[in-house]
């Protein structure tokens, strides 16, 4: 009695829950994701219930909105205008289409993907709020794909995991810390100043020795002279080769 009580809740209600998670397109080929694009899987198969007339968005959103995610507000409102997402918009919704887009039958060579981010001739163009522009920030966002009838949603996805972009710096080479300075760097800068030191040392013991050189009576007073003097001081015959290829 009371599952059959939720079903016709549920219908009444009439969204339905498909049992799919929207995710990055597996591929082989690299570029899944850039500074301001991502590549998704189609929701191929996926919305079969729907009638052919429904309409398919996808809805890129800030993670924070998805709990209370309000699936009513329709694409092109003020409150899902890619140019007003993420700051008045905590989500947008473009690249709509019918099921007739998304079959169950899979053509050899034909594109399975979806590269939201991709249209750059929108980006500022109020008139088009379901601009499929370039993502404004490295994310994350999550997206879901909702079938609206007119405007009335009909079936949704589950949403994605988060989704992050590609920063300038890959955050892998260079963990970037609060303050901005990156451990990477500060190890490296600690390298480079006692290697500078130890150059600078060596170089004023090579003056010091050389000043002794001169001055010295005789080159009996250096523990190595080969090891500071090789370019000028060849008394000894079997150092001419090396000394003559510095
Ligand atoms: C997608 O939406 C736009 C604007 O609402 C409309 O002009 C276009 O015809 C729609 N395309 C499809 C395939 O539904």
């Amino acid at each position: 009695m009371l599952p059959l009580l939720l079903l016709l809740l549920g219908s009444a209600h009439g969204l339905e829950k498909l049992d799919y998670t929207p995710t990055l397109a597996r591929s082989t080929l690299g570029g899944l994701t850039t500074t301001s694009t991502f590549v998704l899987e189609q929701p191929r198969c996926i919305f079969t219930n729907v009638e052919d007339n429904i309409v398919i968005w996808l809805v890129v959103a800030v993670p924070e909105a998805i709990d209370n995610f309000n699936n009513s507000v329709g694409p092109g409102t003020p409150k899902r205008a890619f140019q007003r997402f993420p700051t008045s918009a905590p989500a947008y919704m473009t690249l709509n289409t019918t099921r007739i887009n998304y079959p169950c039958t899979n053509t050899s060579g034909a594109i399975t993907v979806l590269r939201v981010g991709s249209e750059t001739s929108c980006t500022r163009d109020e008139s088009r709020p379901t601009c499929n522009g370039p993502l404004p920030g490295p994310g994350p966002y999550r997206v879901k794909f909702l079938a609206l009838e007119g405007s009335k949603p009909v079936a949704e996805t589950n949403w994605s995991a988060p989704i992050p972009l590609r920063t300038a710096q890959q955050p892998s080479s260079i963990p970037v810390t609060g303050s901005g300075h990156s451990a990477g760097m500060i190890a490296l800068t600690t390298i480079l100043s006692i290697l500078f030191a130890i150059l600078l040392a060596g170089l004023v013991a090579m003056l010091v020795f050389r000043g002794s050189d001169t001055c010295g009576s005789s080159g009996s007073t250096f523990s190595k002279p080969e090891a500071v003097t090789v370019g000028r001081y060849n008394t000894h015959h079997v150092y001419d080769q090396p000394s003559a290829r510095l």
